[in-house]
């Protein structure tokens, strides 16, 4: 979680000014982080979920435990849900971490299978 409120910080957004931060922990103890990236052309942002997520399977770390998500009434998104699922357990904690309240942070935490429950997977295109 501090990892993700540290990248936060670091969002590249100046058209939304939106500022999200994301973290991952792998299985082997890592944490990844990663911010959401705008681009003029708005479509081909990216997603802080999917930032941090790409930096660790870049790394080799395909196999990840748990994800934190810091923003002003934090919440994925339905794209970044189905990216997790590619990396992460149904039963893996997604914990949400709000900003919105200056100088006080309010944490919730859920699950993959909660917050995404139609997952498609590789089960599907068999
Ligand atoms: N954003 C994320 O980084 N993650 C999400 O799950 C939802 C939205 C970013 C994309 C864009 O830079 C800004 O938030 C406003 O949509």
């Amino acid at each position: 979680m501090q990892t993700a409120l540290k990248y936060q910080k670091k969002s590249y957004c100046p058209y939304s000014k939106y500022k999200v931060g994301a973290s991952v922990l792998t299985e082997s103890g890592n944490i990844y982080g990663g911010f959401n990236i705008e681009n003029a052309s708005y479509s081909l942002t990216i997603d802080a979920e999917q930032c941090a997520i790409a930096c660790a399977v870049s790394n080799g770390e395909k196999n990840l435990k748990a994800i934190a998500i810091a923003a002003n009434g934090a919440k994925p998104c339905g794209a970044c849900l189905q990216v997790m699922s590619e990396f992460m357990d149904k039963n893996s904690p997604i914990l949400l971490i709000d900003t919105s309240k200056k100088g006080k942070i309010a944490i919730s935490a859920h699950k993959l299978k909660q917050l995404l429950p139609l997952t498609f997977s590789a089960k599907d295109i068999d």
